[in-house]
């Protein structure tokens, strides 16, 4: 066995470079904050393997994407696990991407040496939500598909670009056999490979820059007058070191967590799985999409623009959100680490994580009603989208609501597709009702644009 390790490490040279890593110092007081990147690190490499597995078993067409899906999941030995493993472990690597970049933020991390660390980190972030956003549609169940178009219209609303990416995005005008193949490719070619590279340039640059030590109100070293902030950092880093511990004493930690994630991920994957609807129906405009639980927060802020503000909600928001993220390091480039000694940075901090609580609370409780209405623009027929239109200018929300839109001299029409058929409704809308005016100036074919977005009031 030695024999064969120093033949090896002869030709490789790997103790060496294993031997510098592990015994590397390290700052003391590095702490259970500092374990999530090496978890991400493990769930990342679990979503690698049974993504493997689960592509052995797909069929990315909309004939056969459902097919498949459920083959696996009821006929395959452990298929349904390995569906749920896969979800869960998404939902977890969301999760600790946030955790991760929080802790980075509260500890001043992002500062110098470690501006492109941070700003790597973002674009991971995002890869992240890529990989969620293209994986969410493979199912091709209902929710799959409905989600998918919300998701897509959502990119298409941004301001001059929009129509542009709205049709690379879907490869077409509409959600189908284009979308799905783009976004297969997209969630097991495209993403990883960018994933890896990006994965591997983070890690180069953490080890090379080291762990960032823990904020300390007072620096080990105080600066002295006039110095370079760099050069301060360097006497500081190094003494740092001194008083520091090897990295495997930290490994420990990594292990534990890692642990006791795999086994809630394990458990939730046998208990709940991950669900699968029934198969998407490109023709039925009544689902009621979901959007996963890290969604909710920005489908909330959606339900709060409307009408002309729509993409402040839709655009101007998230985008303004990570450019923000972006810049972080260029503009706040102070010494001090402490989060008590970054009052700004920090209020910031906490004011974005009570947003996007009560954001995601609220949509999480919403009643369906809301998720429907915001969803529901997006999913009319073009003959239906003109009949909203009519009903705006030829003035029927003077007196009608629909949701929480116009005034309540007559009946509120959001659910009137449930009580009276087209030819009831048409036969009111020409001839009047009570207090309500006949309406005999509209075309046959306006009036039916008209109650054919009544009739999908439901
Ligand atoms: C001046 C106010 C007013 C305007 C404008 C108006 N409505 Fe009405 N509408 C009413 C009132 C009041 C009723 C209730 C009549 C009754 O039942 O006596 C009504 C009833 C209805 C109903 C039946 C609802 C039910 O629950 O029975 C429909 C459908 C309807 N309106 C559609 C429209 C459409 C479509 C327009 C626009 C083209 C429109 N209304 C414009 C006042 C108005």
């Amino acid at each position: 066995m030695r024999r064969v390790g120093r033949w090896v490490d002869e030709r490789l040279g790997l103790g060496g470079i294993l031997r510098a890593f592990l015994d590397r110092p390290i700052p003391r007081d590095i702490g259970w904050p500092h374990t999530f990147g090496s978890a991400l690190l493990f769930l990342m490499g679990v979503q690698l393997v049974t993504g493997m597995l689960l592509a052995l078993n797909y069929v990315a067409s909309p004939g056969s994407a459902y097919a498949s899906t459920s083959y696996l999941q009821t006929h395959v030995s452990f298929g349904a696990l390995l569906r749920g493993i896969h979800l869960w472990t998404a939902s977890a690597i969301v999760l600790l991407v946030g955790l991760h970049m929080v802790r980075t933020f509260l500890y001043g991390a992002y500062k110098y040496p470690r501006e492109i660390t941070w700003l790597s980190g973002v674009i991971l972030f995002l890869v992240v939500l890529g990989f969620s956003f293209t994986g969410y549609l493979l199912p091709w169940d209902q929710k799959a598909y409905w989600a998918t178009v919300v998701g897509t219209n959502i990119a298409g609303s941004a301001p001059l670009v929009g129509q542009l990416v709205l049709r690379l995005l879907r490869g077409g005008s509409a959600v189908g056999a284009a979308t799905l193949a783009r976004f297969f490719a997209f969630h097991v070619l495209i993403l990883p490979a960018i994933l890896v590279l990006l994965v591997i340039a983070h890690l180069y640059m953490v080890i090379r820059q080291g762990i960032a030590a823990p904020p300390r109100k007072r620096a080990l070293v105080e600066p002295l007058p006039a110095e370079p902030t760099m050069e301060w950092y360097a006497r500081e880093y190094a003494a740092e070191k001194r008083q520091g511990k090897p990295f495997y004493d930290a490994l420990l930690k990594d292990a534990i967590l890692v642990a006791v994630l795999f086994s809630a991920i394990l458990f939730l994957a046998e208990v709940v799985g991950a669900p699968l609807g029934v198969a998407a129906d490109p023709n039925s405009t009544n689902f009621i999409p979901r959007p996963e639980w890290y969604f909710l927060d920005v489908f909330q802020l959606l339900w709060y623009f409307k009408g002309a503000i729509e993409p402040v909600g839709l655009f101007f928001i998230p985008t303004g959100f990570i450019l923000l993220l972006i810049a972080l390091p260029f503009f706040d480039r102070g010494r001090q680490r402490h989060p008590l000694r970054r009052p700004i940075a920090t209020a910031a901090l906490v004011a974005v994580l009570a947003m996007v609580g009560v954001l995601t609370y609220v949509g999480a409780t919403a009643p369906t009603s809301a998720l429907n209405e915001t969803l529901s623009t997006s999913q009319l027929t073009p003959e239906q989208a003109a009949g909203a239109k009519l009903f705006a200018t030829e003035g029927c929300v003077n007196c009608h609501k629909i949701d929480n839109v116009g005034a309540s001299v007559g009946p509120n029409l959001s659910h009137v597709g449930r009580i009276l058929t087209a030819e009831q409704m048409a036969s009111i809308i020409t001839t009047g009702k009570g207090a309500m005016p006949p309406f005999k100036t509209l075309t046959p074919q306006e009036l039916n644009e008209i109650v054919a977005y009544l009739q999908s009031r439901r």
